[in-house]
């Protein structure tokens, strides 16, 4: 972090110094919610949480170099006091922000292709100058103004992921974080339980754009209605960006290689260039369009933007995470999460891979779904059967819909052990298995087992 005083963190959360913490002494380092984290010149934010009371490893967290700590109440050790840790972390985050005026956020948000657009943003504005885009899924209160305490004072741009679960979650976070540019991908039905509808996810995606300066600009996916109707909630300069013939940043004969890796022309305002992603998943030609798109509203140029894109593979992990075991087997890791949406863009991409061997899918249940759940799932098992996957593995009963949905026999199995017996077993030369399921399931369990084999 940009060296801030104990004082001015207490200045900037309204927090009081506790037991001896030094008014003068600067954090330094690294702003971290695990105390395991913790090295010379941290700040350790304790945080009361289900199982495990941060308050509990303050004093473990100074010894082990942390200045001081942020909690609710006295530990016994150098510390903050404030009234709310959330809150306090989020005053911080802001009060980075107004230290670096000349840095730039970037925002992006949607029911699928966060964490990945948000690693394509870092690759294009890496380009232009110091960038701020760590890897992982750092989208929620605590994530996002812990990513911005990473920004030093050479920092110029800082990509910032906006998650929600309900309305008025992405607008708080613009509180902290205000955008300059807000990247809009997609409203789909990824945590549907929560939001009711559709209507509701827009709403609530909609609040990044919401949040722009006029002079700012709203990348915003024309394939997509929702999100191009965002348009009219926003002063910013709209770009769009898609297959649409009417997109500014347009996908022009999108085709996919042998390892379903997206190719295609990207036509924009600035000229036209061809586009190889190393990628898997014909999705990624929207995450990329979108980031080149941002990249375009901020003056960078297209050449060196492209190259990043291309150069750009999976770096949070167990997103399309495709690995080639010496028998030619090739494993997917895409265990990260699974929404509708995702699922049936993770299907396509198995259906593309080019193998002499056989399409495995092995997937476990997506939650978050309410009243869609049994549907969602039964779909997911139809889209599978259309797209000519030869065997299906259903882990874990709640994920038995989708077996209902496939016409063939499908394998319906326990657990991720289970899953990894049954396929290591029956594997051949040249198979292809994906591996998907909500983030809960730990499904990744199964592509590393047979990755290791
Ligand atoms: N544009 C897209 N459309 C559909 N699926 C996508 C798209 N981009 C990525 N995905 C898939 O969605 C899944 C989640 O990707 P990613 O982690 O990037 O999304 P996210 O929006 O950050 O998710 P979360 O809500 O968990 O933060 C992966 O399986 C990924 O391959
Ligand atoms: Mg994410």
């Amino acid at each position: 972090m940009i060296p801030l005083r104990l004082q001015e963190i207490c200045r900037a959360t309204g927090g009081r110094l506790v037991d001896g913490a030094d008014p003068d002494r600067a954090v330094d380092g690294t702003v971290v919610l695990d105390s395991r984290a913790v090295a010379d010149g941290s700040l350790f934010v304790a945080v009361r949480g289900e199982h495990v009371d941060g308050h509990d490893f303050a004093r473990a967290a100074v010894d082990s170099g942390a200045v001081a700590f942020l909690g609710t109440r006295t530990t016994g050790a150098p510390g903050i006091v404030v009234d709310d840790a959330e809150v306090a972390l989020g005053a911080l985050g802001s009060a980075v922000l107004r230290r670096l005026p000349a840095a730039r956020v970037v925002g992006v948000t949607g029911s699928a292709g966060k964490t990945s657009t948000k690693d394509l943003l870092g690759a294009v504005f890496a380009t232009a100058g110091p960038t701020v885009a760590p890897a992982g899924n750092l989208n929620n209160e605590y994530g996002l103004p812990l990513t911005v305490t990473t920004a030093t004072s050479d920092t110029e741009t800082i990509v910032l992921e906006y998650g929600a679960r309900g309305v008025g979650h992405i607008r708080y976070l613009t509180t902290i974080a205000p955008p300059r540019i807000g990247v809009v991908l997609n409203v789909g039905s990824a945590h549907l339980g929560e939001f009711g509808s559709r209507e509701m996810v827009a709403q609530a995606k909609g609040e990044l754009v919401e949040a722009l300066p006029p002079d700012g600009a709203a990348i915003l996916n024309a394939d997509d209605a929702l999100v191009a109707a965002m348009a009219a909630r926003t002063q910013a300069t709209v770009t769009t960006y898609g297959l649409a013939e009417s997109a500014d940043v347009r996908i022009v004969d999108l085709a996919t290689d042998d390892a379903a890796r997206a190719r295609f022309t990207l036509s924009t305002p600035n000229g036209r260039a061809f586009v190889a992603l190393s990628l898997h998943g014909a999705h990624h030609a929207h995450n990329a369009a979108a980031a080149i798109a941002a990249g375009l509203a901020a003056g960078l140029d297209l050449a060196p933007m492209v190259a990043a894109v291309e150069g750009a593979s999976a770096r949070s992990p167990h997103r399309m995470d495709v690995r080639t075991r010496a028998d030619g087997v090739v494993v997917i890791d895409d265990a990260y999460n699974a929404s509708p949406d995702s699922m049936v863009a993770g299907l396509h991409a198995l259906a593309r891979m080019k193998t002499t061997g056989r399409r495995w899918a092995v997937l476990g249940a997506m939650r978050e779904l309410g009243v869609e759940t049994e549907t969602a799932h039964r779909d997911v098992g139809v889209a599978a059967a259309k797209l000519g996957i030869d065997r299906l593995v259903v882990v874990g009963p709640d994920a038995a819909s989708i077996a209902a949905g496939w016409a063939g026999d499908a394998k319906v199995v326990d657990d991720a052990d289970d899953a990894a017996d049954l396929v290591a077993r029956e594997l051949r030369d040249g198979d292809v298995v994906l591996v998907k399921a909500s983030n809960s399931e730990r499904l990744w369990r199964v592509a590393d087992r047979l990755v290791q084999a």
